[in-house]
């Protein structure tokens, strides 16, 4: 039987296994899963399509995945974002995987299409971004007869079509039987989690979903400190450009916006923020932040978008740059940049996921992996510990749906508190983190127990 994977190349498996083991030292949330479900496998049975960065964390999360019982098939849910030795590895443990660094659009949508096709059909979604979830269900409408149109990322929408009619002519009722058939979906990110509400809002969900996002333990660690960590990285490695002194503007203050500021800052950069919230202005203000308009600020040397919205940096604010301004983008989606408008100056390719672009003046411009999220286009994305601790909600969200699914409604739930504490309780001890165990008058006086939850619903952190 031919290989059920895609990678760059299998001889890398060897290298992505040892940053495998170095990386499950730092993962001790997957590992204590591993550890207390292993021999149960809540997961027997589950056949789960991911999509999500296929990074050496990712090979963790699906290895956890796989020893709790699941049968896996992996994408990547962005085209720049896989570490080929990490797919190696995972491909050579017999897990189909699809995922090559670079990969054209239209093979991200083939190799998307490859991750569903296990024999019986697979049973649970795990997203990042939503694209898997977008698949089926677009598919299903256009199976229905509906218009299909329009889909978030726009520049994609003839290569998704193209995509989705090679399905239905290959399989046809393919995508209204794996709709029917997804137990629910887990979704990594603010983005996708978008997505969901808006579907749950239009009626259009038909399965339930859990937004992994909103665990505490993932969007203020992984997208606050997970950025702080890889931002700077990302922009290094890609321009080796010396940071302290330099001008930076950050567009967006919400978690990613945060941690990217805080890495520009501890680089030693001058750091502007733009926001729409008036209270991440007000936080941005009061954590030493300028807030200005981006039009006010053109004339810095760093511009990094954070905001999961589309069109901040335009073609107008990049013709109004200064000479080999460096612009790139960290939140979900390439359209934060609008990359398109550039199709017709010159472009210079320095280097992988690095492209120096001549402006009608004259002036020059680094853009990092093509306006799309360069942490993991120019680096290798946040460390293992913090993404340990988003994976583990996945974990759980998983086991929680395909055991328990048919109790909930098809609506976007987010997994308890307890749950969230425990995910934190995880990884106190590989950072050395004493907790103080509160007396039970203590707690009563607070209104919590000693185990915990520690804080009602509406506590903010
Ligand atoms: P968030 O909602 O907490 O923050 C986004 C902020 O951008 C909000 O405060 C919003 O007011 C602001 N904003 C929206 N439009 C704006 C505009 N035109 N100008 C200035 N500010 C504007 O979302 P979060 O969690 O920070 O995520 C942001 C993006 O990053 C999402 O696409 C998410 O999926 C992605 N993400 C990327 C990660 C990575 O590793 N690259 C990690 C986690 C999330």
């Amino acid at each position: 039987m031919a290989a059920d994977y895609i990678v760059k190349d299998i001889s890398l498996a060897a290298f992505g296994r040892k940053e495998l083991d170095i990386a499950e030292t730092e993962m001790p949330g997957l590992m204590a899963l591993r550890a207390e479900y292993g021999e149960e496998k809540p997961l027997k049975g589950a056949r789960i399509v991911g999509s999500l960065h296929m990074t050496i964390q990712t090979a963790c999360l699906i290895e956890t995945l796989v020893a709790l019982g699941a049968d896996v098939r992996w994408a990547s849910c962005n085209i720049f974002s896989t570490q080929d030795h990490a797919a190696a590895a995972i491909a050579a443990g017999d897990i189909p995987v699809f995922a090559i660094k670079g990969q054209s659009l239209e093979e991200h949508w083939d190799y998307l299409d490859k991750s569903f096709m296990f024999p019986e059909g697979p049973n649970m979604i795990l997203d990042d971004g939503g694209d898997a979830t977008l698949y089926v269900l677009l598919g299903a409408r256009a199976e229905a007869g509906e218009d299909i149109i329009p889909v978030p990322q726009s520049e994609e929408e003839e290569v998704i079509k193209a995509q989705i009619k090679k399905r239905m002519e290959a399989s046809p009722g393919w995508f209204t039987k794996t709709r029917d058939a997804i137990m629910g979906v887990s979704e990594e990110t603010t983005t996708g989690v978008h997505r969901l509400y808006e579907l749950q809002k239009n009626g259009q969900l038909p399965f339930p979903a859990i937004n992994v996002n909103d665990s505490v333990t993932k969007s203020k660690f992984d997208n606050k400190y997970g950025c702080k960590e890889s931002l700077v990285d990302g922009i290094r490695r890609a321009t080796d450009t010396m940071m302290a002194g330099k001008v930076a503007v950050v567009c967006g203050y919400g978690d990613v916006g945060k941690g990217s500021a805080a890495s520009l800052q501890g680089a030693g950069a001058r750091v502007k923020v733009t926001e729409a919230d008036p209270i991440c202005a007000l936080q941005a203000a009061m954590d030493g932040f300028e807030v200005v308009l981006l039009e006010e600020a053109l004339d810095a040397d760093i511009f990094i978008t954070t905001t999961g919205n589309k069109d901040i940096i335009r073609i107008e604010h990049m013709r109004e740059m200064k000479d080999m301004a460096i612009v790139g983008n960290i939140g979900h989606f390439d359209n934060e940049i609008q990359v398109a408008s550039l199709k017709n100056h010159k472009w210079t390719n320095i280097k992988e996921q690095v492209d120096m672009i001549e402006m009608p003046s004259g002036n020059r411009m680094i853009l990092l992996s093509e306006g799309r999220l360069l942490n993991l286009g120019n680096a290798t994305g946040h460390p293992s510990f913090v993404m340990s601790a988003s994976f583990t909600n996945q974990v759980l969200a998983q086991i929680e749906l395909f055991q328990r699914g048919d109790q909930y409604k098809n609506e976007v739930y987010i997994l308890p508190k307890h749950l969230d504490e425990k995910v934190a309780a995880l990884h106190l001890d590989r950072v050395g983190a004493k907790l103080t165990k509160l007396t039970t008058e203590q707690a009563s006086y607070i209104g919590v127990t000693p185990e915990g939850p520690f804080k009602p619903e509406h506590y903010r952190y």
